[in-house]
């Protein structure tokens, strides 16, 4: 599908000749770039004749440095010198009169011959995708669904496209913490499985009044059985393509979805509390890690009620799973409370200590974190897929522009 941007939305008709009957006609610069995230694979944009040349020429300055394989091509209604001195600058691939359809069409038949080759040689597979972040002990209660929608309330306050994903597909308590009333969830795109795109993801997304959207659990439990990892992955794989940031709750198990979650996240959100068997399920889900081949530089340990007076201290949780905490989190009956009026304490009591701990946990391990050696490189078969094969066999349980910041 080509992406022509032009003021007139009937535009397509126009040149039909040329691009063909694939169009998507887009009228603002910041949906050009939507566009491009939404469909990677595309590596031609046209732009229309009355778009203002000055906004043209920075869009293809933004392309050329970022997307360098995409080629962008200018159709103005005349073409004088100073015209194409100026699209010369910026870094169009070519400048047509848009009247002038068959060269139009020449003209993107060679742009298209360049992007293919530059795509190829460079091996520019495009990695137009935001952070997944997965928050995860295999412990109930220890807070999980608390630090995960704190979290992704607080990214979505910065401005940020923040996705929640509730994966605790049996229990999820993701939609009643935020008081929400989903009409969809991860259960509807089972029927999609194959074919997910942006427009299905959208189908299952339920918005929250701070901006962020949710992908809610089913409500009945049973439907978490139908389900399988493979729609799981699919569903996140399109998601981090549509938002900048991607965030996991999970259920307290390495369930095959949460395998999914964790083959492609950027950033792994591990919590402790002070109680023996939390600590021990660390210990345990760190080892697990390592057995998978999951990049120690991709964890982080969060330890939640740090202050609680119970006997065991924060060193003991440090000897014990040979991790540094990235974040103390204090115990505070604020956050029930906050749970039970349905608003992240994060965005309600922003100066509470839990909020600070929380928010500057966000800003160093997620906002402005170094790509990890898992967002290095894209592993459509990373090393957790190919472990997971191994280890489940023979009775394996059922189961433009960015990658770390814009
Ligand atoms: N820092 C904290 N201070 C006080 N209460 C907290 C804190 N963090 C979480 N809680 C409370 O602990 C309870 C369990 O938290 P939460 O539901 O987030 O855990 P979970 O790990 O998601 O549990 P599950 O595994 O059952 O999904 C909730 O009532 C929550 O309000
Ligand atoms: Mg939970």
């Amino acid at each position: 599908m080509t992406i022509l941007w032009d003021s007139d939305p009937a535009a397509a008709q126009n040149y039909k000749f040329a691009l063909g009957d694939r169009i998507e006609v887009v009228e603002v610069a910041q949906m050009v770039t939507r566009a491009m995230i939404t469909n990677p694979q595309e590596l031609l944009v046209i732009v229309g004749p009355d778009v203002d040349l000055h906004a043209a020429s920075s869009l293809a300055e933004q392309v050329r440095s970022e997307r360098p394989e995409v080629s962008v091509i200018l159709l103005r209604r005349r073409l004088d010198v100073s015209v194409l001195a100026a699209a010369l600058r910026a870094g169009f691939r070519e400048v047509v009169a848009s009247d002038d359809l068959t060269s139009l069409s020449s003209a993107c038949k060679r742009s298209l011959d360049i992007s293919h080759q530059l795509a190829d040689i460079a091996g520019l597979a495009p990695t137009l995708e935001g952070k997944v972040i997965i928050v995860f002990n295999a412990k109930g209660g220890c807070g999980k669904t608390t630090i995960a929608t704190n979290l992704s309330a607080y990214v979505a306050s910065t401005g940020a496209k923040a996705l929640l994903v509730d994966l605790d597909l049996a229990f999820g308590d993701v939609a009643i913490s935020l008081q929400l009333r989903p009409v969809a969830s991860v259960g509807d795109l089972v029927a999609m499985t194959g074919h997910i795109d942006a427009q299905g993801l959208a189908s299952v997304v339920t918005k929250h009044d701070s901006g962020l959207d949710t992908v809610c659990a089913p409500s009945q439990p049973g439907e978490a059985d139908r389900i399988t990892g493979a729609t799981v992955g699919e569903m996140l794989r399109v998601a981090r393509r549509l938002y900048d940031y991607v965030i996991i709750d999970t259920p307290p198990a390495f369930s095959e979805h949460v395998l999914a979650a964790l083959d492609m996240c950027d950033v792994a959100v591990l919590l402790a509390t002070l109680d023996i068997p939390a600590v021990k399920n660390l210990r345990l889900t760190l080892d697990t890690l390592d057995l998978l081949g999951h990049p120690r530089d991709a964890q982080v340990v969060i330890l939640n009620r740090s202050d609680a007076k119970v006997g065991l201290h924060t060193e003991d949780v440090v000897a014990a799973i040979k991790q540094p905490i990235a974040a103390m989190i204090p115990s505070s009956s604020h956050v029930p409370a906050s749970v039970n009026r349905g608003v992240p304490i994060i965005l309600d009591e922003p100066k509470h200590p839990v909020s600070v701990a929380l928010r500057a946990f966000a800003d160093k391990y997620i906002i402005n974190a170094p790509a990890s050696s898992l967002s290095a490189s894209p592993r459509p078969d990373g090393p957790l897929a190919q472990t997971r094969r191994s280890v489940q066999q023979p009775s394996a349980p059922r189961h433009l522009f960015r990658r770390g910041v814009r």
